[in-house]
């Protein structure tokens, strides 16, 4: 299975590309993630990455898809990239890392979420610093105050999660990655839509009813 869940900032992608991962045991690759922990490890890449995280922005499409050919396409057989492609460019270089061995996409799965909801999430994350997991203080709240209710970990508040953040996120989204449900709905029957403004276990239910369709 190789799908790329596509959609704004906060439409759930990491939350639904989790679930989804445990049920069809595939790997969830999300590039915000490998380049958080690459922060968090002070490493090469962290120190490049870290200013584009930090403001917003779109890290470079060349050191992305680099760095999803070494950590993922090269050693995965079965994927769902969350958060990768995020421009045109970057689908290019994928489908021509995916045609080099012979590979293709079985589907993009599009989370649709209007930007008033996205930034009533965004602003309301909450993430597990021990194992990934995502709460929101309203709509997903931890069992307990502060604490994992998977891991026990502590809870914090993504460092780019404020309002100004969230906006410039929300823009880059618009100008670079929106192109791509045009540039994916083109390729026939690869595009499927996922209405994201539901309930998280109801988008769940849609998501697999969309993945069994893609699978056939
Ligand atoms: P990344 O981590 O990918 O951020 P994002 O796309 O902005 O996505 P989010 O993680 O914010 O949202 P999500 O859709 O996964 O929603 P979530 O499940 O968390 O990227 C971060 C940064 O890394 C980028 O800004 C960029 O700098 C860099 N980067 C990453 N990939 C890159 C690339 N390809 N190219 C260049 N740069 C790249 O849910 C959000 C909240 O909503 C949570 O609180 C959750 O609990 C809640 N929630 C989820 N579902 C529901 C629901 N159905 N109802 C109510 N609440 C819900």
């Amino acid at each position: 299975m190789k799908l790329v869940f596509l959609g704004p900032p906060g439409a759930g992608k990491g939350t639904q590309a989790s679930k989804i991962a445990d049920r069809f045991a595939v790997t969830h690759a999300s590039t915000g993630d490998i380049f958080r922990q690459a922060v968090a490890g002070g490493s090469e890449l962290g120190k490049t990455v870290k200013s584009y995280l930090d403001e917003g922005k779109l890290v470079s499409d060349e050191l992305t898809a680099q760095v999803v050919d070494s950590m993922v396409i090269d050693r995965e057989d079965s994927f769902i990239l969350d958060g990768f492609p995020r421009t045109i460019v970057q689908a290019e270089l994928l489908d021509e890392m995916l045609d080099k061995r012979q590979m293709s996409l079985d589907g993009v799965v599009f989370f649709q979420l209007s930007d008033q909801e996205a930034v009533e999430r965004l602003t309301g994350r909450l993430v597990c610093q021990g194992c990934g997991q995502n709460y929101h203080v309203k709509f997903m709240p931890p069992p307990e105050e502060g604490v994992c209710g998977k891991c026990g970990g502590d809870l914090i508040v993504r460092s780019d999660s404020s309002m100004e953040i969230v906006e410039k996120r929300l823009n880059e989204y618009k100008e670079k990655t929106e192109p791509l449900v045009d540039y994916y709905r083109k390729q026939n029957g690869l595009l499927k839509i996922v209405d994201a403004a539901l309930s998280p276990d109801q988008v769940t239910r849609d998501t697999v009813k969309v993945i069994e369709e893609i699978m056939g």
